[in-house]
């Protein structure tokens, strides 16, 4: 039996409780430069670091806003950049109780040998840049990697998101980070809930079989599942309470009380649905705190209301800390529309 003693497990336990308190959860910011370059673009805004700068600095400027937000996830062009005004973006951060965070996979890829679907890169160099990323302020990463179910999921596929997420985790671990741990179960598809419901049952199995082979401390990680739900070209919706009674089903069959915190990504749905669904999981208690991190839920009509006018960042600003507010509410089970 080997006992596991990492030099930050301490730390690890603490910042992920940080994240995962009551009434918060994560404001997801981390898109590359290409995705956020087409936010940018649907409001006539041209994609330059001068631009990015602008519209993170007002997403994470709304007075309040450390209320309902806990952490959020930066690109690593955020992480080393300051506000408009000159302030450290970290700082800006510290200041609002707000954890940073960041994102370390370095996307996706095709996935030689399997059916056309993808795998996730980022391991080469990972030690070396976590560490870097600490030393810059950031206390939790985020590693995306996707499960397909339009032409998948291969078992290829499965096994490597799973490995590939797991030796994430405990790179991240050893350099002081709290590993954000992310196999989105994409929405696309014309497939059922109970379709999604066993993908879920084989990707949450195979993940926490190689989190535990690579001795990841469970304490000190955090999860960022997809709601189980139909997929979005199925013939008709989920309710809040289907979705939450199939999502609660699957988590509490895979996931060990020992995990602190479950932030669930938007993953497409629309900023009510992301809401309603919170609200539903939070209704009685659960071994786990049920919270967001949802990045376009909590950022499209923040984006249409800005439109990139200076005379509409007040409103806003105000549209954000309202969402931001209502997922707070969902977290704690009473969310009232
Ligand atoms: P959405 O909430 O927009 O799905 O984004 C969350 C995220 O970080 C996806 O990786």
């Amino acid at each position: 039996l080997t006992i596991r003693a990492g030099a930050y497990d301490d730390e690890l336990i603490k910042t992920a409780k940080t994240v995962a308190s009551p009434g918060r959860g994560i404001l997801a910011m981390d898109e590359g430069n290409v995705t956020c370059g087409k936010r940018l673009n649907s409001i006539g805004l041209e994609n330059t670091e001068a631009n990015r700068q602008a519209y993170r600095t007002l997403l994470l400027t709304p007075p309040g806003l450390g209320n309902y937000i806990s952490g959020a996830i930066l690109f690593e062009e955020t992480l080393y950049q300051s506000t408009v005004d000159g302030k450290k973006i970290v700082d800006v951060l510290i200041e609002q109780g707000i954890v940073p965070g960041i994102k370390t996979d370095k996307g996706l890829v095709p996935l030689a040998g399997s059916n056309e679907e993808l795998w996730c890169q980022g391991l080469d160099g990972l030690a070396s840049r976590s560490a870097a990323y600490y030393q810059q302020g950031a206390r939790f990463a985020k590693w995306r990697t996707v499960v397909n179910l339009t032409n998948g999921p291969s078992e290829l596929a499965v096994k490597e998101a799973a490995w590939g997420l797991a030796r994430y985790a405990a790179i991240s671990q050893e350099n002081g980070l709290v590993p954000i741990v992310e196999p989105e179960i994409v929405l696309a598809g014309d497939h059922g809930i109970d379709r999604a419901f066993e993908v879920g049952q084989k990707v949450w199995a195979e993940v926490f079989f190689y989190l535990a082979q690579n001795n990841v401390l469970f304490e000190g990680i955090l999860l960022k599942p997809s709601m189980v739900t139909p997929g979005s070209g199925f013939k008709e919706k989920a309710t809040p309470e289907q979705v939450a009674e199939y999502t609660l089903k699957l988590l509490r069959q895979r996931v060990p009380p020992a995990v602190p915190g479950i932030m669930f990504m938007s993953g497409g749905l629309s900023d009510s649905e992301a809401t309603l669904n919170l609200n539903a999981m939070n209704q009685s208690p659960n071994p786990w705190h049920v919270s967001f991190s949802y990045a376009r839920a909590l950022q499209n009509n923040f984006l249409k209301t800005w439109g990139g006018r200076p005379e509409n960042v007040k409103a806003a600003q105000e549209t954000l800390l309202l969402r931001a507010r209502a997922n707070s509410d969902a977290q704690l089970g009473k969310y009232v529309g």
